[in-house]
């Protein structure tokens, strides 16, 4: 760490503490909002709130406000907005759990294992439009035009997830796309609203998002290595879930390009039986090191937050702008 960045970075807790009373407001709000006539509806919401979740995506929202220049009341509309895109985010995560047939999610077992397939359907679909009705309330085309583009782009992203399943044969390319559209586009569009929050005019609000829109590329190509190098304890859901899901991430793409038949072979396995047990996962992450997969990912998530920071740079040095600079650490530092 050179002096600048050392002057420059504020801790986590620091970060947070310039948020807190608006993350609680959003907190309440999203309590309040996840009620439904139907008490299953209700009780899915609220186990996926209570679970934990590190609400990264309100934070990126009320801080781009913040830096924006925004003034705060419980009721205004970065604070609507900061759960409009928590609920969004519960949404994907109830449907795509569904899809990925995962077992657990946030430590705790996921809400297809609770309630049914069936179940989560529906209320993963309640919670999008809980979200986009929050959103509507603030009557301005230009916040639903962000929303409805950033959901079909979500959606895409997860259908074309779908049709590679099992496939071997993705490129970097390929990977970079899922990764915007999964992660970036939404972090993108939490700082765009941010800014709009605040009234902010159109140069900022589109530097804002191309800043958080690097971040969420290296947020989602480290989700990609703590996959393979994370604990599942930290992490909340199974390690190696990727593969045994099917899906050839950036790590095992690189790994891929230099792998031997019969090392690539080893991969084929896994994605056929779809588990551990003629292959364990020992044996991918020994791939992965000789190849050196995580390293490069970490490179090319590393070359994401540089640029994210390079953005924010350039505007004066105040509390906020040290607030999202220090954002860059923490998505690459994290373990979880
Ligand atoms: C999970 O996102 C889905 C991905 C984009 C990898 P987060 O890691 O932000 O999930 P929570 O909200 O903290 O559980
Ligand atoms: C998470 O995608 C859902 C979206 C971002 C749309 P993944 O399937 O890759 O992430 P996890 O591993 O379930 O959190
Ligand atoms: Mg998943
Ligand atoms: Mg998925």
């Amino acid at each position: 760490m050179n002096l600048g960045k050392l002057r420059q970075a504020l801790t986590a807790r620091e970060l947070f503490n310039l948020i807190q009373d608006e993350l609680d407001h959003v907190e309440k709000k999203l309590t309040a909002e996840s009620v439904a006539p139907l008490d299953t509806v209700t009780a899915i919401g609220q186990y996926l709130h209570s679970s934990g979740g590190k609400r990264l995506r309100p934070a990126l929202l009320l801080l781009s406000a913040k830096f924006a220049g925004a003034s705060f009341g419980p009721d205004s509309t970065a604070i609507q907005l900061g759960a409009v895109v928590e609920l969004i985010h519960a949404a994907t995560l109830v449907h795509d759990d569904v899809i990925d047939a995962a077992e657990t999610r946030r430590g705790r077992p996921s809400t297809n294992v609770k309630w049914g397939n069936h179940t989560c359907v529906l209320a993963g679909d309640w919670l999008y439009m809980q979200a986009f009705q929050i959103a509507l309330r603030e009557r301005n085309f230009q916040i639903l035009d962000l929303l409805i583009g950033l959901t079909q782009m979500m959606v895409e992203g997860e259908l074309l997830q779908l049709e590679r399943i099992g496939c071997i044969d993705v490129s970097e390319a390929d990977c970079m796309e899922l990764v915007h559209r999964k992660t970036a586009g939404l972090f993108s569009v939490c700082a765009r609203l941010g800014a709009l929050s605040a009234q902010s005019d159109t140069q900022l609000r589109e530097k804002l998002g191309e800043y958080a829109w690097n971040l969420g590329m290296a947020f989602q190509l480290i989700d990609d290595m703590l996959d393979f190098t994370a604990r599942e304890k930290t992490l909340g859901k199974p390690v190696g879930g990727d593969l045994r899901e099917g899906k050839v991430t950036l790590p095992l793409v690189y790994a891929l390009e230099c792998a031997s038949p019969a090392e690539r072979r080893l991969v084929e396995t896994i994605l056929e039986q779809r588990n551990y047990d003629e292959v364990p996962f020992s044996r991918i992450l020994a791939l992965l090191e000789k190849h050196h997969g995580i390293e490069r990912v970490k490179d090319r998530a590393q070359a994401f937050t540089d640029k994210a920071r390079q953005i924010i740079g350039e505007f004066p040095e105040t509390p906020y702008q040290r607030a999202l600079m220090t954002v860059t650490d923490l998505v690459t530092d994290r373990d979880h």
